[in-house]
């Protein structure tokens, strides 16, 4: 299939809403944290946290977690925790499911940047062998990959966004355009405090997009704003200390995010959403938060 990757505006060949429809995935996978710890350092917000996480409140906070997905009519699915894994709790970044127009469901695999997390992909893959899902590695020509930390299907539509700078390589995108058949708009990052798409970039509904937009270079932010009629903006210290941006809409309606985002609430309540605080402060220490804590898949 060919490959179609946009860096640039003036590329855009297509219409959205002309774009095969991907029906928005319903089932979540979350992972306990009952390894969780900072136990080393791959991104600026781990810094002066190693140590530092507070079990108890780690576990309480991922059970609040767990059941805002229940209240929303979601039951997730869970994986076991595994001893020396601390970031598998981050279960969005070891893959990237898809579904095909034929109703055929596949898993792409990450590499993962840091060789601390490289041993999280196999669980994953397992998880998603049992679902039956085909099994896609990456080629050895993509270094970097991480999956649904730089990968964002646009919700009901088979378009992918793809981030990379820190932890994925550009590569990785022509790779998945002509795998997967889809359309890909590359955004590079520029801020190591927004290291993964899902910090900077929440894909709310077909027509919403959350940005902080100083995370992109100037083109990155034109792509979105021509792409999704509405944008809102998290102001700098929500998206950056609370990651307002790492929110997730799980049925184009609520939105779980961490407490305390009183702007970024405001805004969504106005663009019609209906904000979901939630406690993920020890997740903080690590980097994530609720969009790094789950996997969506079919
Ligand atoms: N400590 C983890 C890391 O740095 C946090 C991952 C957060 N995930 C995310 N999708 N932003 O890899």
């Amino acid at each position: 299939m060919a490959t179609r990757v946009y860096t640039s505006v003036a590329d855009l060949d297509f219409d959205l809403y002309a774009l095969p429809r991907m029906p928005r995935p319903e089932r979540v996978l979350l992972v306990p944290p009952t390894h969780f710890e900072v136990a080393y350092v791959i991104n600026p917000h781990m810094e002066g946290n190693i140590g530092e996480v507070d079990e108890s409140e780690a576990a309480q906070q991922w059970q609040a977690l767990h059941e805002a997905y229940v209240r929303v009519g979601i039951q997730p699915a869970t994986l076991t925790p595994e001893p020396g894994l601390p970031d598998l709790v981050f279960c969005a970044n070891q893959t990237l499911p898809y579904r095909q127009s034929d109703g055929t469901r596949g898993v792409v695999l990450s590499h993962m940047y840091a060789p601390q997390r490289r041993p999280e992909v196999q669980h994953l893959t397992a998880f998603f062998e049992d679902q039956g899902y085909v099994i896609q590695p990456l080629p050895a020509s993509v270094n970097f990959f991480e999956g649904m930390g730089d990968a964002l299907w646009h919700p009901g539509r088979a378009l992918l966004w793809g981030g990379h700078g820190f932890r994925t390589s550009f590569a990785a995108y022509p790779h998945l355009s002509e795998a997967l058949g889809v359309p890909v708009i590359a955004l590079q990052l520029d801020d190591p405090d927004f290291y993964h798409l899902d910090t900077c970039l929440s894909v709310l509904d077909e027509h919403t997009a959350l940005i902080y937009p100083g995370a992109f270079q100037p083109e990155g932010v034109r792509l979105i704003r021509h792409v999704f009629s509405t944008i809102l903006e998290a102001p700098e210290d929500e998206a950056r200390t609370l990651f307002a941006c790492n929110a997730h809409c799980p049925d184009g309606t609520h939105v779980f995010i961490q407490q305390g985002c009183t702007e970024t609430n405001h805004m969504l309540r106005v663009a019609g959403f209906t904000p979901v605080e939630l406690a993920t402060d020890e997740f903080l220490k690590s980097g994530g938060s609720v969009f790094c804590m789950k996997q969506m898949f079919w």
